[in-house]
């Protein structure tokens, strides 16, 4: 029996610069690591520790996984000063992934903001895998600035996959030589061209994000049951047995990291 708490060997193959403080590292595992999209895996750096991460990359691919990853402390801030080559561990995947089969036939609404369109970007390439099965794609992105738009490549090319896939970008305050959308991504809720009886939102981004779009979601008519929200917060084991991460009575290692907010509208501080 294959031990959990064993990382794959894995190698650093290529790292691309987003942001000047997200950059997306492509991975090589010495063997192909099957996920779904929203699962995460553990990514370890040797001698400094281990934490969760999200694949950005395309799920249908198991050879290689991509991970995007903001600098905020010990272990991102290992991953950063990285170089080609570099040995890491990964350990995974955990967790449930976006209920896809639930989004078949209906108009999907993906609000992402920061880094949070990482883990969204493997449920992007999902939905893109054959656009004729949602009745629609719609895709709501914010950052602080024009610089730290995550991602910013590859926007002209998610617009024109399919008719039915619409893209909308904003930053939070004005920038010289931005003439897109400004004000916070909640504003690219306001006039929202869906038939919400046939929609699912799924967000991702951070918490104060994620609270303030649930309740302009709710606001413009969403129903709880309608709301998917990435719940990444601290985890340690990442298979129910710590109790580090729970929500209620959900483990969100196991239960999530993405949970219906049906499920979790009534805890106490639910929104960190
Ligand atoms: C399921 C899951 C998926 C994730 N996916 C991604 C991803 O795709 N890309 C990405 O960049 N990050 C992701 N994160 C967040 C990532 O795990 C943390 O940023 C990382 O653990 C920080 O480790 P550190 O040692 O660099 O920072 P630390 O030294 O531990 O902390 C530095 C700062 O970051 C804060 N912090 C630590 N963990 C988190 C967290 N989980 N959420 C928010 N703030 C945190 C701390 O409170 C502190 O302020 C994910 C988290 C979870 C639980
Ligand atoms: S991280 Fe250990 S129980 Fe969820």
């Amino acid at each position: 029996m294959k031990n959990p708490y064993y990382p794959i060997d894995t190698v650093v193959e290529d790292i691309i610069t987003e942001t000047p403080t997200i950059k997306t590292f492509c991975l090589k595992p010495v063997r192909p690591i099957e996920f779904r999209a929203g699962q995460f895996m553990q990514l370890t750096v040797p001698g400094v520790g281990e934490a969760p991460f999200t694949p950005s990359s395309d799920p249908n691919v198991s050879e290689r996984m991509e991970i995007t990853i903001l600098k905020t402390g010990k272990i991102t801030d290992a991953l950063h000063d990285l170089k080609p080559g570099a040995a890491v561990g990964l350990r995974g995947p955990f967790g449930k992934g976006y209920p896809l089969d639930r989004l078949v036939g209906k108009e999907v609404l993906v609000v992402g903001g920061g880094v949070g369109l990482a883990p969204l970007r493997a449920l992007i390439y999902a939905l893109f895998d054959d656009p004729s099965r949602y009745e629609r794609i719609s895709i709501k992105y914010g950052a602080r600035c024009p610089e730290e738009l995550c991602f910013r490549r590859q926007y002209d090319e998610w617009s024109r996959i399919a008719p039915n896939v619409d893209l909308t970008v904003t930053i939070d305050v004005p920038a010289p030589a931005w003439d897109g959308r400004v004000g916070l991504v909640t504003t690219l809720l306001d006039d929202l061209d869906i038939n919400l009886d046939e929609s699912y939102a799924l967000s991702c981004g951070p918490e104060i994000m994620l609270k303030f779009v649930t309740l302009k979601l709710l606001e413009v008519g969403y129903k709880p049951p309608q709301i998917y929200l990435s719940m990444n917060r601290k985890m340690s084991c990442g298979m129910g047995k710590c109790g580090r991460c729970n929500v209620g009575h959900y483990y969100l290692c196991v239960d999530g990291p993405d949970m219906c907010y049906d499920k979790i509208k009534h805890v106490p501080n639910v929104f960190g």
